[in-house]
This record gives structure tokens, C-alpha cells and sequence, in this order.
């Protein structure tokens, strides 16, 4: 099915947020685009892509391939991503996998038969601190189990939107793909919720509480030292030349720099931020 006029104005609009002569680095948003309305880069999306951009099949399937966000299979309204990487996973991300797994009757890329619900197991939300996590359409739920997590998804099932512990309220997998387009949610309601929670600022709090600062560095490590400096040596630092050696003998002959030892100016150090 062609895409719409709609898109391809939202198209126009998102190539003219470039220079002229740079409109290949659309290609990300577009991609996001052509995603809302066809639920996946479809062939004729990559075709689309290419042919707006003056750009080849290759490229824009070398991109749409890369990322995961980028489905290659139609998705369902809701993308139920579980993230079972180590922190999720030592938390009982992979028991809530499972869990909606055998309860929706799909596995990883899979849609349900009714076409609502895709189900994929994810690697690191960048939400550590809320193991074990699990998103849909890249909204938040934390701290998940097997039965929240089954009451998230029967929820969607039977219509509802479920709130999401944090950011706005849910968005279907086209709306927020099209905000990832670069479109505002036209939703008063589409920015709120709260900001960061608590156990993002654990760290935070804990080096508070024990005077911690990031400009100390490591503890036991030696002194931070300057950057090297990229100005020539000056006449006087320079070591001087043997008298009795010929150019080619002299490089042939020079020893090999000793490794710097730690703590030498010059030679950066570790530190934490
Ligand atoms: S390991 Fe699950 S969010 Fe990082």
C-alpha cells in the first residue's frame, strides 16, 4: 500500500530540518517515519527512503538493520520489551519473559495472533536501577515480576493503557514512532509524570553522604596529571643528536622509549566522574 500524503509531507518536513546537501542524515528519523504507518521498515519504505534522500537500497538497509529499534516484521500496537540482561536477569527478568511468553503464545519477534501485542526480549534499558525492567512502546514499567507484568499485558489486551511508572501516559507503537520522528506528542498530558526517582540518585546520595568527589579520583591512585601538551619541545628539552651519527645509523641505533611509568606527566590517569 502507497504511503500516504500524510507521511510523505511529514517526510518533506523532516529532510528541510537539514542542510542543503546533508539530507542523508534524515535518514534515522525517516526510518522512524515511514515505522509509524506501516508498523515496520517495509520494503517500500526502504525504497521510499532511498529515493527522498538520493541515497541507495544498501545504505538505508544497512541502517534499518543495525539498530533494533528498526522492525523489519510488522509490529503490534504494543511492543512489550523485557529486558533480560544481567542486572534484569539477576532480578527475574528472564522468569517475567518467560511468563509472557507462554501467556501470549509468542516468542521473541513474534505477534500475537490477533495482532495486538509483539513480545521481544530486550538487552539493557539504560534502567539498571529498576530491575528487572520491561517497556512498552519504550515507556517504562519497573521493578517488575511475572504477575505485574501479566496485569500490564492482560491490560492491553482488553483495550486499556496501563500507566507507566514513569514519563506520560502510553502511546500506540505508530504514535510513538512517529514522536521519534521528531513530532511533538500532541498531548498536554504526553510530557508529564515525574522525573527521576530514587533509585537513580542512590549513587548520588551515597557519595553525599560520604564526601565523595568526583575530582578526587580513585582512591590509592596517584595524582591526576595535565593532559601532554601538542606545543613542539622547546630547543632546550630537545635531546641532542650523537656528533659521530649519520642520519639513517642514529634512527637504526636509538633505543626504544622506556613505557612511562604511571604518575609521569604526560600520561593520562584514570578518574571517576
Ligand atoms: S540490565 Fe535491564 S535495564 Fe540494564
Amino acid at each position: 500500500m502507497p504511503l500516504t500524503e500524510q507521511t510523505r509531507a511529514a517526510a518533506r518536513e523532516i529532510i528541510a530540518r537539514y542542510p542543503e546537501g546533508r539530507s542523508r542524515s534524515a535518514l534515522l528519523p525517516m526510518l522512524h517515519l515511514v515505522q509509524s504507518e506501516q508498523g515496520a521498515v517495509t520494503a517500500e519504505g526502504v525504497e521510499f527512503c532511498a529515493e527522498e534522500l538520493g541515497i541507495t537500497h544498501a545504505e538505508v538497509s544497512a541502517v534499518a538493520t543495525f539498530y533494533t529499534m528498526y522492525k523489519r516484521r510488522p509490529v503490534g500496537d504494543w511492543l512489550v520489551s523485557v529486558c533480560t540482561n544481567l542486572s534484569c536477569l539477576l532480578r527475574g527478568g528472564e522468569e517475567v519473559y518467560e511468563r509472557l511468553s507462554k501467556n501470549l503464545g509468542v516468542g521473541h519477534d513474534q505477534t500475537t495472533e490477533d495482532g495486538t501485542i509483539t513480545l521481544e526480549h530486550a538487552e539493557c534499558l539504560a534502567a539498571c536501577d529498576y530491575a528487572p525492567v520491561m517497556t512498552v512502546n519504550y515507556e517504562f514499567y519497573d521493578q517488575v515480576n511475572p504477575d505485574s507484568a501479566e496485569e500490564i499485558v492482560e491490560a492491553l489486551r482488553r483495550g486499556e493503557r496501563p500507566a507507566p511508572t514513569r514519563g506520560g501516559p502510553l502511546c500506540t507503537f505508530g504514535e510513538s514512532s512517529f514522536q521519534l520522528a521528531g513530532f511533538e506528542d500532541p498531548r498536554p498530558e504526553g510530557v508529564a509524570g515525574q522525573g527521576v526517582g530514587t533509585p537513580s540518585l542512590a549513587g548520588v546520595l551515597l557519595a553525599e553522604a560520604a564526601g565523595w568527589k568526583a575530582e578526587d579520583g580513585v582512591a590509592g591512585a596517584p595524582p591526576l596529571t595535565p593532559l601532554p601538551s601538542n606545543a613542539p619541545p622547546s630547543a632546550a628539552s630537545a635531546p641532542a643528536a650523537p656528533a659521530s651519527s649519520s642520519p639513517a645509523s642514529s634512527s637504526a641505533a636509538a633505543p626504544a622509549s622506556p613505557a612511562p611509568a604511571p604518575g609521569t606527566p604526560g600520561v593520562p590517569q584514570t578518574k571517576v566522574n
